[in-house]
């Protein structure tokens, strides 16, 4: 268990007025979580202080080479007035296994909750109440050595800061058009693809402004190696329901494995759904969409939450999926995960963790 110092911030700033749009990751609340590693000594001085800036050596590591893990979570109000997080033991289990990845220190996980969950408590107050609203967690770590050399640091810094925020897309629950790439690709196996760290973002952005370009919102990533199959959409992971079935690609080392992501699964599999994680080739979509077997396509991430997708472009074939609106299992699923959420549902599964 942490020990938490807590400094107040004596300023503290105007909250967004309700009903105005909050936007994704623009407006961040009075406080934030820091704390010291430093080698033999491991974790030290955690403290909650005003939110502001870093003072970091320009020779910063982090800076250089990029080792820095970050991870996405969420805080909500209930109906019942009540504070959530979702699962949040997963985002902590997850930043250790980036970490592990990354030559990086793991936090304990109860730490890591520990830290988020006092957090949120100290700016309880800016957890927006809106529908599809949320107050949106970034806990990240950066290596902080003052040095060139390629090594991994011996000293970082672990911060949260909170972004109270609306839909992660402009669009909200209305489906998003998603261009598969086949010029560049964001990992391969072996690599960092399923580490939550800058570096796989950074990969993406160039093929997400080609996109943007032909009028598309997100990129579909191939395998980099076949440029052939499924991987993920960079923000979201990507389910299918083909004839039928929930299908989504496996976890094969270059991909995220999302928490949304396996709660969808369970979820699909609770309703006694045929539930498929594999290999799924472009080859495979462009049939099942041409022999009207491509039923629905949505992304599921923190951020993004259950995104229908309404539009796949791939070269030049488009694929219009259920009309180009939202499919009655995305519907359900999205219903049903924010239902959990925000304590209006039954929660069989024990993933709202009231606090
Ligand atoms: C999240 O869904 O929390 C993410 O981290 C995706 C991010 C790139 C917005």
């Amino acid at each position: 268990m942490l020990s938490i110092s807590v400094t107040k911030t004596t300023a503290p700033k105007a909250k967004p007025q309700k009903g105005a749009p909050l936007g994704f990751g623009h407006i961040f609340t009075d406080h934030m979580f820091v704390m010291d590693y430093t080698e033999g000594q491991g974790w030290h001085d955690a403290r909650i202080v005003p939110f502001g800036a870093l003072s970091l050596s320009p020779a910063a590591m982090v800076f250089h080479y990029g080792q820095e893990m970050f991870e996405g979570m969420k805080a909500y109000r209930g109906d019942d007035g009540k504070r959530y997080l979702f699962r949040p033991e997963m985002n902590a289990r997850r930043a250790n296994r980036s970490c592990d990845r990354l030559c990086m220190p793991e936090i304990p996980e109860e730490d890591f909750v520990q830290a988020v969950r006092e957090l949120v408590k100290v700016d309880a107050e800016w957890i927006p109440t809106g529908e599809g609203e949320s107050l949106y967690i970034r806990p990240f770590m950066i290596a902080t050595d003052e040095f060139l050399g390629v090594a991994p640091s011996k000293t970082y810094l672990f911060l949260v800061i909170l972004s109270p925020s609306g839909a992660y897309y402009e669009s909200g629950l209305a489906p998003v058009g998603i261009w598969i790439e086949d010029e560049y690709v964001r990992a391969v196996r072996g690599g960092i693809g399923f580490a939550k760290t800058g570096g796989n973002y950074v990969a993406s952005m160039i093929a997400q402004e080609k996109a943007h370009h032909e009028g598309y919102s997100q990129v579909l990533w191939l395998d980099g190696v076949e440029r052939k199959y499924i991987e993920e959409v960079g923000a979201m992971n990507i389910f299918f329901k083909i004839d039928g079935k929930i299908v989504t690609p496996m976890l094969n080392g270059s991909i995220l494995p999302g928490v949304t992501r396996d709660s969808v699964l369970t979820l699909c599999r609770s309703w006694g759904m045929d539930v498929e994680e594999r290999r799924i080739s472009v080859d495979e979509l462009l049939e099942a969409q041409k022999a009207g077997k491509l039923e629905e396509c949505f992304g599921t991430g923190t951020a993004a939450v259950i995104s229908p997708v309404g539009k796949l472009r791939f070269e030049d074939e488009v694929m219009v999926i259920n009309g180009g609106e939202i499919g009655p299992v995305s519907q359900k699923i999205y219903d049903t995960i924010t239902g959990i959420q925000l304590g209006r549902v039954e929660d069989p599964f024990g993933w709202r963790v009231e606090f």
